[in-house]
């Protein structure tokens, strides 16, 4: 029941169907039966609530019986990367074993089917027909390749509204099974028409690696554009426009940052370019853009990492004291999400603690992924350098309680443009140093950042233009 799992099965049981739920963490399910919702999503609660209060959606642990009446079986289980930078398929291998042995022991009246929600490696959906036939189950027990497109912070959106719906099978049977479970999203049978996509398992596969695969490239190309306009003075916002005005081109998908991160895309682009370098055809492109886009974070780091040094020299000049307070904005991957794994912020907070240690304070602020931020450093508390990180969830107080030096806005949180707070804060400093990750800060006129002392780095003016045309 993660970011996948639980829309998905939400979504289903919205728009009509009787959808049970199951996961191996009792704590989880206790809590979803409580209607506490483990992730952050943007409208979910409200539906998983109905949902439940209508008996359309329940939650149990994985070693419950299942009812022969049971159509579909959906997997969404992780498939993190392996040390190669292959998926780990454990989970999903586990789950495939489950139903197969579940199905085993169902009448062989009807037909049951395997819906891979789960974003999995090409040729799964083969190996998972290859044991249904080691089990002489291939007449009964069909496969859906079916890849979600759900970015978190609009994922209930993104299953209600689907650009597409992708469906890989191999016969009419599983596409009219598919036709049955998606079709009550849509508000009539051309809508149907329009957005399923029916292909073979295989390609589905393909479709979802090429999704991710174009959509990081993209950001890496739009990134690399940004370090040019620092490096010849060009405008990033007027250029973004130029660009996006193209139709073939087009604006969505072209902000700039500090680099991807989240649980997807580094995740998915690892995958694809090890499979496909399995498959004789190597993903060059992609991995320049992955390599570019590690590069990235590592480089924004030390841009930071240069602004602590100048600012330690003004405190010392100053207050004699030379420890440098710094205040994080965002802490998860991106705006609209709890959700940190391979977060930039991590990176950069890792740089500065391993680089300066107790010569900085880091105070770090985020809407929704404080607690995901606390339970991190717990876990990993070998580092004890992390247990000094104030974690506020408050963004007043974190702007108050961190007396800060050096602030860096991470994520595109609405909340942290125009903040008057902010703003009136930054206005007030002697020395301060703001470093702009996203080009998303639009400060009023009368605050100033003309001088050593009190600068504002911004992507696509400064933020690497220490790096110049290295
Ligand atoms: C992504 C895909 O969009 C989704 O279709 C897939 O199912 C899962 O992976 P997600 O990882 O939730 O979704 O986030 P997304 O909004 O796509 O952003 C991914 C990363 O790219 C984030 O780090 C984000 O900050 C960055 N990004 C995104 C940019 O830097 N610029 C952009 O214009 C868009």
């Amino acid at each position: 029941m993660g970011y996948v799992g639980l829309v998905a099965g939400t979504c289903y049981a919205h728009v009509g169907h009787e959808v049970k739920c199951l996961d191996s963490e009792q704590s989880k399910i206790k809590d979803l039966n409580n209607g506490i919702i483990p992730i952050y999503e943007t409208g979910l609660k409200e539906l998983v609530l109905n949902a439940v209060s209508e008996r359309k959606l329940s939650f149990a642990h994985n070693n419950i019986a299942i009812s022969s009446d049971t159509d579909l079986f959906v997997i969404a289980v992780g498939t993190p990367s392996g040390a190669n930078g292959s998926a780990y398929m454990g989970f999903v291998h586990s789950v495939v074993s489950d139903v197969i042995k579940r199905v085993s022991a169902f009448p062989s009246n009807k037909s049951y089917y395997i819906l891979v929600k789960s974003t999995v490696p090409i040729g799964t959906a083969k190996y998972i027909r290859d044991r249904i036939a080691d089990n002489s189950l291939s007449n009964k027990l069909h496969v859906i390749s079916n890849p979600e497109f759900l970015r978190e912070g609009r994922a209930v959106k993104d299953f209600l509204e689907p650009d597409r719906v992708v469906i890989g099978t191999d016969n009419k049977a599983a596409n009219d099974m598919a036709y049955r479970l998606y079709s009550p999203i849509f508000k009539d049978s051309s809508e149907c028409e329009n957005k399923i996509f029916y292909t073979s398992n295989v390609t589905a596969e393909l479709i979802k690696y090429f999704t991710n695969g174009y959509l990081s490239y993209r950001i890496s190309f739009i990134n690399q554009a940004a370090d040019l306009c620092e490096n010849v003075d060009a405008s990033l916002s007027d250029l973004m426009c130029g660009l996006g005005m193209d139709s073939r081109i087009g604006s969505s998908y072209l902000s700039p940052g500090p680099g991807f991160g989240g649980s997807c895309f580094p995740k998915d682009t690892r995958e694809l370019m090890y499979s496909s370098s399995a498959n004789s055809s190597p993903m060059t492109l992609l991995q320049h853009a992955v390599n570019y886009n590690e590069d990235r974070k590592l480089k924004i780091a030390h841009s930071i990492l240069r602004g602590v040094q100048q600012m330690a020299g003004i405190k010392k000049e100053e207050y004699g004291n030379k420890k440098v307070n710094i205040l994080l904005l965002g802490i998860a991957f991106k705006e609209e999400t709890d959700d940190i794994r391979e977060s930039v912020s991590l990176s950069i907070i890792d740089r500065l603690l391993s680089v300066c240690g107790d010569s900085v304070s880091i105070t770090a602020h985020d809407p929704k992924a404080c607690e995901n931020l606390k339970s991190y450093i717990d876990a990993n508390s070998r580092d004890q350098s992390w247990l000094s990180i104030l974690i506020e969830k408050d963004m007043e107080k974190s702007i108050q309680n961190s007396d800060y030096d050096i602030v860096i806005v991470a994520t595109r949180w609405s909340n942290f443009i125009g903040n008057s707070f902010l703003e009136k804060s930054i206005k007030d400093k002697k020395s301060v140093f703001v470093y702009d990750l996203h080009n998303i800060m639009r400060f009023p006129e009368d605050i100033i950042f003309d001088s050593y002392k009190r600068q504002l780095f911004s992507l696509g003016k400064n933020l690497l233009k220490i790096w110049g045309n290295k």
